[in-house]
């Protein structure tokens, strides 16, 4: 294939980028996003405090221009995020107990219903996973409202939209660490109960190098019985990036149950890393030497 979202079609992948309202002016970013990518995903507005700013009522504006934009373009979208400790609305960060489970609950079913039949994958739950060597579950909010707040998000989930791939997404867990097996175990728990979910997101926010057990690490996800993703995609600009890009292109196309690869934004001035140059496209929006290795990877 000549553009990355055709490449990785041709392996049996999707390859996205994250993309945001504010720029779908802006020809030349729009003309990268047509024509490279095959899926996208919001870079911020899905989360919760886009879609409910206040309790119970719903701002689907901007999400909506995203996924009519796929739409369009044939387009496949990531869905980002039902439930997370950060971005929450003001209205929710202060609440707790059964009141924040039921808001939750609700929120979940409710974003999930709206977007039923066009999200290819939901990303459920983001980031539940402390950092450090506890494995353990991240304080807040949500947490305190009891452990299995997890599963009732992802059943919530499933209710609501039949047809999306559920997963959970976070950071850190790219290699084999305390942090990845405490969300191993919980998948493996899930699976074991029945709990629905059907992937694991890896966001791959990474410095100038790959972690060497990524595939390994990706692969003993898939051998619970998930899909594995790679969802937030971006690698700081040292030596090497387009070595860097092409490896983890290699990891994901060793691992038959990687189903795609998401960038976190498109051109390096895109991107939240500011000063990283972590991009495969450079503030002009020409294609860097990471652009050609990934392409040629795939
Ligand atoms: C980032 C966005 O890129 C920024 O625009 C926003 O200000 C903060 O969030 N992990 C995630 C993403 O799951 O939602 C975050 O996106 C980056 C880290």
């Amino acid at each position: 294939g000549t553009t990355l979202g055709q490449s990785a079609n041709e392996r049996g992948r999707y390859f996205g980028a994250a993309i945001t309202v504010g720029k779908m002016n802006d020809g030349t970013y729009m003309g990268i996003v047509d024509r490279e990518f095959d899926s996208v995903v919001a870079e911020n507005e899905m989360k919760m405090d886009a879609t409910e700013p206040n309790q119970n009522q719903f701002n689907f504006t901007n999400g909506d221009r995203i996924v009519n934009y796929a739409i369009g373009k044939g387009k496949k979208v990531r869905g980002h995020t039902l439930a997370w400790h950060a971005q929450q609305p003001g209205w929710m960060q202060n609440m707790s107990g059964t009141a924040l489970r039921n808001a939750l609950i609700n929120h979940v079913t409710r974003v999930a219903t709206h977007y039923r039949g066009k999200i290819h994958s939901w990303d459920v739950v983001n980031e539940a996973f402390a950092d450090g060597n506890s494995g353990g579950r991240r304080d807040s909010n949500l947490q305190r409202t009891g452990n299995d707040w997890i599963e009732a998000a992802f059943r919530a989930a499933r209710a609501a939209d039949p047809g999306a791939k559920l997963c959970y997404n976070d950071y850190n867990i790219d290699s084999i660490n305390p942090k990845s097996t405490g969300v191993y175990n919980m998948v493996r728990d899930f699976k074991a109960r029945g709990v629905p979910i059907d992937c694991v997101g890896f966001q791959s926010h990474f410095g100038t190098t790959i972690p060497g057990d990524y595939r390994s690490n990706l692969q003993r996800f898939a051998d619970l019985g998930v899909d594995v993703q790679i969802t937030e995609l971006d690698i700081e600009q040292g030596s090497n990036q387009a070595n860097a890009y092409r490896q983890v292109v290699e990891a994901c196309l060793g691992v038959s149950r990687c189903t795609g690869i998401t960038v976190w934004g498109v051109r390096d001035t895109d991107s939240w890393r500011t000063g990283a140059n972590p991009l495969l496209f450079d503030g002009a929006g020409n294609k860097k030497p990471a652009y050609t290795s990934t392409l040629n990877a795939l």
